[in-house]
Formats: C-alpha cells, structure tokens, sequence
C-alpha cells in the first residue's frame, strides 16, 4: 500500500537550489517543506552504489533524526560509451570548486578517445531517484530518467551542472538553453521534461493530493 504524504515535509537537502524547486513543486499539494539545513541535520555519507540507495540513505536518516516524514534525491547523467559515469559521481566529476565546465570538458575528452564523435555513440541520461522516508521505516521510492545526445560545445548559460552539453531528444536546444519552466515545469506550465519533473510526477501520483 502506498502511503500519502500529508502536512509537513522534511526536505533532506542543503542545497538551496533544489529546496527552491521542491517548495514549489509542492506548494500546489498544501505541504509545509522544511529543509535539513533549517533544521540543522548533517549530511550522511552517500555510500550506495545506485541512485536509489543514495536517495534512501540520505531520507532514512533525516526521518529518523527528525521523526517526521522526510524526503531526498539523487541524481546525475550517465554517459553510455563511459560504461555509465560519471553516474553517482557526477557532483564529484566537477570537484571541490563545482566546476561543471571542467567536468564537461572531461566527459568530452574521454568521449573523444573512443571515438565518440557522432550522435548515436554519445548517448547519456539524466536520472533522478526520489525518497520518502517515515519514521517507522515505511518508504516510497521512485525513479525517472530524460534521455538525449552530448554535444560540443556545450549551448547556454540557463540551468546548472551539464545542462549546456545535453540536448533532450526531440528537441534542438540544449537543457542549457532551455528556461527553468521549460525544463522543469510540469504541465500546463512547461513541458515536465527533465528527469526530475518526471519522477516526481511519478511521486504525486502515489503520495500527494491536490488541494
Ligand atoms: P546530487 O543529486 O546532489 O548528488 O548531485 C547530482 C549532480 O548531477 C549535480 O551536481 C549535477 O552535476 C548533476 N545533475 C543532476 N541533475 C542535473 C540537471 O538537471 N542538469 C544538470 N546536471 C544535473
């Protein structure tokens, strides 16, 4: 049985960006999000070997520090002919200093020395895996992803991380060029594209009520 989330939320993140866009996915819901770093919780160390597990492990231990139900994502693009990386380690891939051009350029590198020079051998997608933990350990889980094609050189100053170098499929503008709603937004506002929008569609159909 799927379990609804009702009143208030703990949103398991400290990045400013991403409770931003959580509040405003779920403000339609009537769902108070307050975040981890509001709350002073710490970061657990993202040990799992997929999405799905870092997910978990980070709203596990927000449920159990706050004893309220408790939500977290993953994500990150994983590049076909790179056997999947960066994939979990894409915040890595750019290193202390979040540095997205140097990790694209890096991708591309690497794309280069295998070859990987037309569209069909530079396939990558974004993949984001939503958690929700309560208390008593019963969670929720679900999982989207956004397929497209790498290009060089990267397109567009919108968006963040390797948004620039990813060209949706059936689209001629990069995620970079893209505006946050077109991108993000679910419809009738945008187009509900990216793989968070997605899972997260994939959430309020088993978790949230409209009010
Ligand atoms: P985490 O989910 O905070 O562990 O980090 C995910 C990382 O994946 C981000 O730092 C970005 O590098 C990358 N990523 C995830 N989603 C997107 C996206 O929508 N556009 C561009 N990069 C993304």
């Amino acid at each position: 049985m799927h379990r609804r989330i009702t009143d208030r939320l703990v949103i398991a993140t400290h990045n400013p960006g991403k409770l931003a866009e959580m509040r405003e996915l779920l403000a339609p819901y009537g769902i108070e999000a307050v975040s981890a770093g509001e709350l002073g919780l710490g970061e657990p160390e993202e040990t799992g070997n997929d999405f799905r597990s870092n997910a978990a492990i980070k709203a596990i231990a927000a449920a159990r520090a706050t004893k309220l139900p408790s939500f977290a994502d993953d994500s990150g693009i994983v590049v076909e002919a790179l056997n999947g990386a960066p994939g979990i380690l894409s915040a890595r891939w750019a290193g202390p200093n979040k540095d997205f051009a140097a990790a694209m350029a890096q991708i591309e590198r690497l794309l280069q020395e295998r070859g990987a020079t037309t569209p069909d051998k530079r396939r990558a997608h974004f993949v984001s895996a939503l958690c929700v933990a309560w208390p008593d350990d019963h969670r929720e889980e679900v999982e989207a992803r956004v397929d497209g094609t790498l290009i060089w050189p990267p397109r567009g100053t919108a968006g963040f991380g390797y948004d620039p170098m990813f060209l949706p499929d059936g689209h001629t503008r990069t995620f970079g060029e893209m505006t946050s709603i077109e991108k993000h937004g679910l419809p009738p506002l945008g187009l509900g594209l990216s793989h968070r929008a997605r899972a997260f569609r994939k959430l309020a159909e088993i978790c949230l009520e409209p009010r």
